[in-house]
């Protein structure tokens, strides 16, 4: 029976170059999913895929995983096709409006805390964050909370007894502790929402594998690493494109003596790649899977153990499942509202 795979934000970066990386590998018994928000560039994505991979099988999902509504319907379309998910690359990701403090980067320059400063962007970036038509802050409805609805949504089809399922998350080495607030989960108040989204989505991978392992559904977080994609491009968009490729020689250097310059979005996707092939029942669920390369080139994968506690982790999951009534039951009365006010007057026909 084929492996169904659904990759999120799989049109470009890392999501694009794991499915490569996956096609590569076994192209005979995978069935690729591609969600995406935006139909012309999951085409374009699948065009490339097939390209190199003529007979493999990659289909198109539809979906905003910031909108509630959206990645309510694109399960439903995803239980009418497949039986079972193998695999769910919980991917798609922002940082919007990233601002880099250039002050804080020459002060940790000529600090101790260069290579970290380098390998995690602590202290640099901070972003503008803003609002979804439902009402949740943008980059906590797409790195997490959309993520979170579809997996709720989705349980019929990763739970299966006698037979286990994969959630692998995207997640950041920018996922730091000291960005994230459990009474505002969200990250309403602060100006770090994309370290705090990442932070959440460590925390929420702990809290499902304590309720969905002995379903049969395992989680793990990855970090790919820095890698040069639209996302990175992003922090400083006014940058023009040959100043990045000027300052690549530079990045190759600092790769030397911080393995986490993965750089290329192949050598980003590797932890993702390599818990593809691991038994998740061997996976340690507290630690993260980085992807690394080394000064030579060569990637490997290495867990490093998170910062974060299982009393935290169900705290956490308590607030999203309160939050995830909070937003179906306004979907539900935004959806009567629209009904009623298209339904016909009463006597006309
Ligand atoms: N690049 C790095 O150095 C780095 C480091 C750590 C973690 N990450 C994480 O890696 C993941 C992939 O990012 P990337 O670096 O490969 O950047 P990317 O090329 O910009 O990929 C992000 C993907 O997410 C999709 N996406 C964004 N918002 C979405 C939405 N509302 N609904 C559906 N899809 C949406 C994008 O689709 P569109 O094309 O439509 O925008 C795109 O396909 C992200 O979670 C990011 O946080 C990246």
């Amino acid at each position: 029976m084929n492996k169904v795979i659904l990759v999120t934000g799989a049109n470009s970066g890392i999501g694009l170059a794991l499915c490569e990386r996956l096609l590569s590998q076994d192209m005979e018994g995978l069935q690729l999913c591609l969600a995406c928000r935006n139909m012309h560039r999951a085409q374009a994505a699948r065009s490339a895929l097939l390209s190199s991979h003529p007979t493999a099988q990659v289909d198109l999902l539809q979906m905003d995983i910031s909108s509630v509504s959206s990645v309510i319907c694109a399960a439903h379309q995803v239980k009418l096709r497949y039986s079972r998910l193998d695999y769910l690359y919980l991917n798609a990701g922002i940082m919007p409006n990233p601002q880099f403090d250039v002050k804080a980067f020459f002060r940790g320059l000529f600090s101790s805390n260069v290579i970290t400063m380098f390998a995690t962007a602590e202290g640099i970036l901070t972003q503008k964050d803003s609002i979804t038509s439902d009402g949740l802050q943008e980059i906590f409805a797409t790195n997490l909370f959309g993520h979170f609805l579809l997996i709720r949504e989705l349980e019929p089809v990763l739970c299966h007894a006698g037979h286990t399922s994969q959630l692998i998350w995207t997640s950041s080495s920018n996922a730091h502790r000291s960005a994230f607030n459990l009474e505002d989960i969200q990250h309403r108040r602060g100006n770090q929402p994309y370290s705090s989204s990442k932070y959440a989505s460590d925390l929420l991978s702990l809290a499902l594998n304590t309720h969905y392992n002995k379903e049969g559904l395992y989680s793990s977080v990855t970090c790919p690493g820095f890698v040069m994609t639209s996302l990175t491009y992003g922090i400083l968009p006014s940058f023009p494109a040959f100043l990045w490729i000027l300052l690549m020689p530079l990045f190759w250097i600092i790769r030397i003596f911080t393995n986490t310059f993965t750089l290329t979005p192949h050598n980003g996707a590797e932890a993702l790649f390599w818990l593809f092939k691991q038994k998740p029942e061997s996976l340690n669920p507290q630690v993260k899977y980085h992807s690394l390369t080394s000064g030579l080139g060569n990637n490997y994968t290495q867990p490093c153990k998170m910062d974060i506690d299982f009393e935290m982790s169900e705290v956490f999951y308590e607030k999203l499942l309160q939050l995830e009534s909070e937003v179906r039951k306004k979907l539900k009365a935004k959806q009567q509202k629209s009904s009623t006010s298209f339904s016909p007057p009463a006597g006309s026909s």
